[in-house]
Parts: structure tokens; sequence; C-alpha cells
């Protein structure tokens, strides 16, 4: 089979469309033949060789995929050869090929297009475990979400409305704002212009919830910005990882902070987070309230233009990438 893999650890150019050996699924892994995969932030990092595979994932990247079964390991059940799937991986999806645990396949939710539904598994996954099953976003609630739109922002700002929250969002531009907006963004802010903590206060007292992708960088306006007993997520750092936490502005909250990865977690705990998802997220995408939302979808030999796009910056939402041309 075809699969991207990286010459040396460097720019996008590095990225390159070859021949590997396919894989073969070992017992209670299901092997996909793939149809589209995702590009997310973290493969921009492995690819310069700052984020090694976990310990027996592929070293091919790739977090997502949407697919066809098209054959099951030993002791595979409810699933069928030919069953058109999505699937959470630790690694691997920019082939044309993956094997995968058989408890991180999803079906491909009501109307979604089988190329559109790459784009899904680790925005919902990364979501719902965070804002949901962790913080516990409730109707009602006021939901902060940093990078209102990206590709978890995008599926954040939609999941917080389905569940009848409030959803505020920052982001780096007015016509990115109004995207949000029509995804049901409630309040939008500006982080360019505009001071999160200031406005989200004046128009919702403080957030119940942050979905924060910066960590060092916003740690301490987090922390003002949060209501009484509110939980504050870390999910990225793109501010930096070394930050001070005034305990004491915390506490006087009640407020609590962790920080999580989806990718290093036990395959048991993936599929403790997929099963949720499928029975409690997977409902609000066939009935439409939450769509994926797909800024492109570019050949996957092409892969390098993928990581182009998001390190220029400007995508709104998620590019996918196809393998079959
Ligand atoms: N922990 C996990 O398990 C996990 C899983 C998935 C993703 N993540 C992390 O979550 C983050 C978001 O992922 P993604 O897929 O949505 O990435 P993405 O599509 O590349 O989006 C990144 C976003 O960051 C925003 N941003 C840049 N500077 C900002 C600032 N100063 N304030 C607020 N927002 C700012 C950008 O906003 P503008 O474009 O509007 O400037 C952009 O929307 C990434 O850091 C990723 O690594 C973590």
């Amino acid at each position: 089979m075809h699969a991207i893999t990286i010459s040396e650890p460097g720019g996008p150019e590095n990225l390159q469309w070859t021949e590997v050996p396919d894989p073969s699924p070992g017992a209670g892994e299901v092997l996909i033949d793939v149809a589209a995969s995702a590009v997310n932030r973290a493969d921009l990092l492995q690819r310069q060789g700052h984020y090694p595979p976990p310990p027996g994932a592929s070293d091919v990247l790739g977090l997502e995929c949407s697919g066809t079964v098209a054959e099951l390991g030993e002791g595979v059940e409810g699933w069928q050869v030919g069953d058109e799937v999505c699937a959470l991986l630790a690694g691997g999806g920019y082939a044309e090929k993956v094997v995968v645990p058989a408890v991180q396949l999803l079906p491909v939710p009501g109307e979604v297009e089988l190329i559109s539904a790459a784009g899904l598994p680790e925005v919902a996954c990364t979501v719902w475990s965070n804002v949901v099953m962790h913080a516990g976003l409730g109707e009602g609630d006021v939901l902060l979400c940093h990078g209102g739109a990206g590709g978890i922002g995008t599926h954040a700002i939609q999941v917080g409305k389905a569940l009848g929250a409030t959803v505020a969002v920052t982001a780096g531009s007015a016509e990115r704002l109004e995207r949000c907006r029509q995804l049901g963004a409630d309040l939008t802010i500006n982080y360019r212009e505009q001071d999160f903590v200031e406005e989200l206060k004046k128009e919702t007292g403080g957030a119940d919830v942050i979905l924060d992708n910066m960590g060092a960088k916003y740690l301490g306006r987090n922390v003002d910005a949060l209501a009484t007993n509110g939980r504050l997520v870390v999910i990225g750092f793109q501010g930096g990882v070394k930050g001070e936490l005034n305990l004491g502005k915390l506490g006087a909250k009640r407020g609590s902070v962790a920080v999580t990865t989806l990718r290093a977690r036990p395959v048991e705990d993936k599929g403790r987070i997929v099963a949720d998802v499928r029975e409690r997220l997977w409902p609000l995408i066939e009935n439409g309230s939450v769509r994926p939302v797909i800024d492109q979808v570019i050949p996957m030999a092409e892969a390098a233009n993928g990581h182009r796009a998001l390190e220029e910056g400007g995508v709104f939402g998620k590019v996918v990438l196809t393998a079959k041309s």
C-alpha cells in the first residue's frame, strides 16, 4: 500500500507518498481500507520530530480516518467486512490501509458522507471527553472555547449549543468570528483586539467550562474568566507549557484545572470515550445538530499542502486528505 512517510524530521516537504508493507489486524483489531484521513495540529509536531508516536503505535502520521472494514481480527464482534466506519487512531491514518482496535471504531453517522466522516473522530472524542465527560457541561452553563474557528472549536461550538449551553469563543479575525456565530456561537471575542476576560465577564459573568488550546499564555486569564465552581480544561500548549497558577484565586472560586491528552491513553480508555461518543454525541450528528466542518479536501499524496495550510493559519474547521484519487 501507499502511505505518507517522513524522510527526516523537518518541514512539510519531508512528507512523501511511498510504498510500505500492508498492516494486518491482530486479535481485537480491524483492518480498514482508508477513504480519507484528516490533518491535526499534533501531526505537524510529529513531522518536526517533537511528538513521537506512543509505544506500539504506527509511525505513519494520522490520528483519524474513515473507510470500509476490510478484515476482522480474531474475536472482533459487532462489525462486518464492508461496514462504512470512522476511527480514532493512535497513528497510521495517512495511508491506504490502517489497523485499529475495534473499540475505537464508530459507524459513519446518518447523512454524513464517508469522506467528511474522516474529520470527526478526533474532534468528537476530544471535545466530548473533556467538555462533557470530564467537565460535565450542561444546559444553561457558559462554555468558553478558545480557537473557535479551528477543528476543535468549530465542533465544540455546535456541541455546546446542542447541549443548551451559552457558547463564547475567541478567534483572530472578524471574518472568522462571524463564521463561528453562524455555527451558533453566542459571544465572539477577537483575541487580537479584545480582552476575553473583560468581554466574557461583562456578557455572562464567567465561564463554567473553558476549553483551552493555549496553555501557559492564558493560564492566569483563564482562571480570572472562570465562574464559581468553574472547570478549566487545557488541551493544547500553543502558548507554552510553563505558567504560574494562582491557587488563591482558583480556590476562592472553588475552581479546577485539568490538562489532558487523548492519544497516549490506553486502548480501554479510548474505547470508553468512543462508546460514550457513540451513545450520546452520535445522535446529535444523526439529527443534524452537529455537522462536520470541512475547510478543504485534498489528495493524501499532497498532505504537505494540508500541513502548510494549518501552519499558515486561516483554515476554518478541518483539512481532509483523501486516500484514493
Ligand atoms: N489534548 C488532546 O487530546 C488534543 C486533541 C486534539 C487537539 N488538541 C489541541 O487542541 C488545539 C486545537 O486543535 P485544532 O485541531 O482545533 O487546531 P487548529 O484547527 O489548528 O486550530 C488552532 C486554533 O488556535 C487558534 N489560536 C491561535 N492563537 C490563539 C490565541 N492567541 N488565542 C486563541 N486562539 C488562538 C487559532 O485561531 P485563529 O485561526 O482564529 O487565529 C486556531 O483556530 C491544538 O493545540 C491541538 O494540538 C489536543
